[in-house]
């Protein structure tokens, strides 16, 4: 089985042992593992399967020129960095169901990737597990030693996880931003640390020799990488399906899930064209029902179907306890001596760590602009106690988030633990042109969306849904708002554990 429309099998007679909603990280643990154990699965995604090249030969837009492929149905990017010198970027593109949704809440604008894939598709590769101590302090009914003994070793395995070579990154023009950022970390007496990455730096080092095509160092990134990068795609999914077990339909969007007599569960399904109309609108039903759906998609899933009835076993937990990963962005402006290098590889490899002094954790970014900018990039992961519910909204018929723009003011106090400092040491001063006119945070959008269903609340301590058996929680709504860290390692550490236990007690 491959890539197929629910067409067939959207009978109400016939009976899908298990369904999963969402291809992302947790999904994909969810399809490998559920298949290898001999159960047939199906994921519905409402992306597009992104497999293959559009007009231009390839899959992908790059960074400096995003198309229609770049969005969710939008007529407009929403470029996170959305002003260069002060000027807006932002161009009008066709409406199409593209790779990087910008979804915009009351403060917040969550960005999250769209396709079989999930965030694979768009993110940074960063694959980063957390301290022990941190980790302990984000899941405390989880088992430290288990995590760490056995889940985040198979996660990292089956991501394809690498690190770059030291000797190679110390004169490759690509990092000259990175290696700024870590003279400005270690001359503030802030400690650098090299991360992991999923993008194969042997592949790198052939782009950079000119030997292979380019993908990173052809500031190919937030839209997509057509090389280098072990997305999901190449890792989890192909293995689940070469199993002969797992099925995916794309552009298929979950509405609702409610209990069928006599057992299992009813899941309505929209199918979407290209310019997100839906096309058909069917049911089909499963024994067991996997969320899937990312933070945000399981949240306004479980938080729908529990105020108006579909699934009204659920407890109180749901639609709680989601966090921003303290995301907040900022740029400095470097003097004329610190150039930071026309050529930006669009993987980050590095981060200062400030986490136990000033509750921040800062990854060093790339600006693959193509040109010299004398600008250092940074996304810092910070320790913001704020935390965001999910709530019905009957008017709208649509999932509110009240979030508070000014809730990022934490996050602000502990990026600047490291940036004021670095400042000063430097006599540099903060970019302002970057994310609007005279404006220095980047506090308006998050890149990890995490909770609204958490682990051992909404949740058994395994992700199953309390008041329905059968349900399951396996995606980054189980964790509650921070990973201290970047956040795909954890969430799908915390699936290989969560699934093995579902498997052994469950099926
Ligand atoms: P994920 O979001 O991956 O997958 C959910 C899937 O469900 C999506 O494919 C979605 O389309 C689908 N879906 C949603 N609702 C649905 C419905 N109703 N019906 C059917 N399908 C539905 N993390 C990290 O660790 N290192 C990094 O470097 C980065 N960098 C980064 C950059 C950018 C630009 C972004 C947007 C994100 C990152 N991240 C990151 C975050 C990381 O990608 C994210 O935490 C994980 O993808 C979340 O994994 P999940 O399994 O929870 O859901």
């Amino acid at each position: 089985m491959g890539v197929a429309a629910l067409a067939g099998q959207a009978s109400a007679t016939t009976r899908i042992p298990v369904l999963v909603i969402g291809t992302g990280y947790g999904g994909a643990v969810a399809a490998l593992r559920l298949a290898q154990a001999g159960v047939d699965v199906h994921m519905v995604e409402m992306g597009l399967a992104w497999d293959t090249p559009g007009p231009d030969g390839t899959i992908f837009a790059n960074m400096t020129n995003p198309d229609h492929r770049s969005y969710w149905l939008r007529t407009k990017t929403k470029q996170p960095l959305s002003n260069f010198l002060g000027f807006p970027v932002d161009k009008d593109i066709s409406r199409y169901t593209g790779i990087l949704d910008a979804e915009e809440f009351s403060g917040i604008t969550v960005y999250q990737g769209r396709g079989v894939g999930g965030g694979s598709l768009v993110n940074g590769g960063m694959a980063v597990t957390p301290r022990r101590e941190r980790f302990r302090a984000v899941l405390p009914s989880v088992d430290v030693d288990e995590m760490y003994n056995v889940y985040y070793p198979r996660a990292n395995a089956v991501l394809g996880v690498n690190t770059v070579d030291p000797v190679w990154w110390e004169t490759a023009e690509c990092y000259r931003f990175a290696r700024v950022g870590r003279k400005h970390a270690q001359r503030s007496g802030l400690q650098f640390v090299f991360v992991p990455s999923v993008y194969d730096f042997d592949y790198m080092k052939r782009e950079a020799a000119g030997s292979a095509p380019r993908s990173a160092l052809a500031a190919e990134v937030i839209y997509g990488n057509n090389h280098g990068k072990k997305t999901l795609q190449q890792t989890y999914l192909a293995l689940a399906k070469a199993t002969g077990r797992v099925t995916i339909s794309p552009l298929h969007k979950v509405t609702s899930v409610t209990p069928t007599a006599g057992g299992g569960y009813t899941v309505a399904i929209d199918w979407l064209d290209t310019a997100g109309n839906t096309t058909a609108s069917v049911t089909t039903t499963a024994a067991k029902v996997f969320f899937a759906a990312g933070s945000v998609g399981t949240s306004k899933l479980l938080t729908k179907l529990k105020a108006t009835g579909g699934l009204p076993g659920l407890n109180n937990e749901i639609g709680k306890g989601w966090g921003d990963n303290g995301n907040v962005m900022c740029g400095r402006a470097n003097h004329m001596w610190d150039p930071t290098g026309a050529l930006q590889a669009s993987m980050p490899t590095a981060g200062i760590d400030n986490w136990d002094a000033g509750g921040a954790f800062a990854e060093v970014a790339p600006i693959p602009t193509g040109m010299e900018t004398y600008a250092s990039l940074y996304l810092s992961i910070t320790k913001n106690p704020h935390r965001a519910e999910f709530s019905w909204n009957a008017t709208t018929g649509k999932v509110d988030l009240n979030w508070r723009t000014a809730w990022k003011q934490p996050a602000i106090e502990a990026a600047k633990t490291i940036f004021d400092k670095i400042n000063a040491k430097e006599g540099t001063i903060y970019r302002t042109d970057l994310f609007g006119f005279c404006k220095t945070w980047g506090d308006q959008l998050t890149y990890h969306p995490l909770g609204g269903a958490v682990l051992n609340k909404a949740t058994d301590n395994y992700g199953r849904l309390h008041g329905h058996p059968g349900l399951y929680v396996i995606d980054g709504a189980l964790i509650p708002g921070n990973t201290s860290v970047n956040p795909f390692v954890t969430i799908t550490a915390l699936a290989e554990r969560n699934i093995e236990n579902i498997i052994a007690n469950d099926l």
